[in-house]
């Protein structure tokens, strides 16, 4: 299987949003809620679209404060692709990308269980952090 990695790449919402909902295990917002190709192009550096042919097994979404510091937000691997090292290829592009984009820092939050696959496979380095539930 040959995987293509696509940096600002073509994604429709559709496909999307039904990544999201298995990666995250929400519902699958429609369109009219999350309409990824408008927001992408507004408000991202960039994004990072990984496909097995036509299909979409992988997408991370950089945000940033149009200057030095990059987010990843939604870092997301289809559950039959997972464990092959699609996720760790598209954080690697996503960083490259921002340093490419004269980024200085790349930042990330996750829950406890993904120390392995940002400290470890990513390369993060750990951090304080703070986050506020709204
Ligand atoms: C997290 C995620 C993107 C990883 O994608 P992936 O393609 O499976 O990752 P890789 O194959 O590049 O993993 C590299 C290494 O990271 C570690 N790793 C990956 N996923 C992990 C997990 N869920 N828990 C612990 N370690 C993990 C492992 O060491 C892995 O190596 P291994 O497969 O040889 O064990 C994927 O599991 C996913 O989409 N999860 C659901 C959504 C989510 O939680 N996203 C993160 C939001 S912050």
């Amino acid at each position: 299987v040959t995987v293509t990695y696509r940096w600002r790449g073509e994604v429709a919402n559709g496909e999307l949003n039904a990544l999201l909902a298995e990666a995250f295990d929400t519902r699958v917002f429609d369109e009219h809620e999350w309409n990824w190709a408008e927001l992408l192009h507004a408000h991202s550096l960039g994004w990072v679209v990984a496909r097995d042919g036509e299909a979409l097994i992988g997408f991370v979404n950089v945000v940033w404060d149009g200057l030095v510091h990059a987010w990843l937000q939604d870092t997301m691997v289809a559950a039959a692709a997972r464990h092959r090292g699609i996720g760790e290829e598209l954080v690697a592009r996503a960083a490259a990308e921002s340093r490419a984009a004269w980024c200085e820092w790349l930042h990330v939050d996750f829950d406890e269980h993904l120390r392995a696959f940002y400290l470890d496979a990513c390369g993060f380095a750990p951090t304080s952090a703070g986050l506020l539930a709204l």
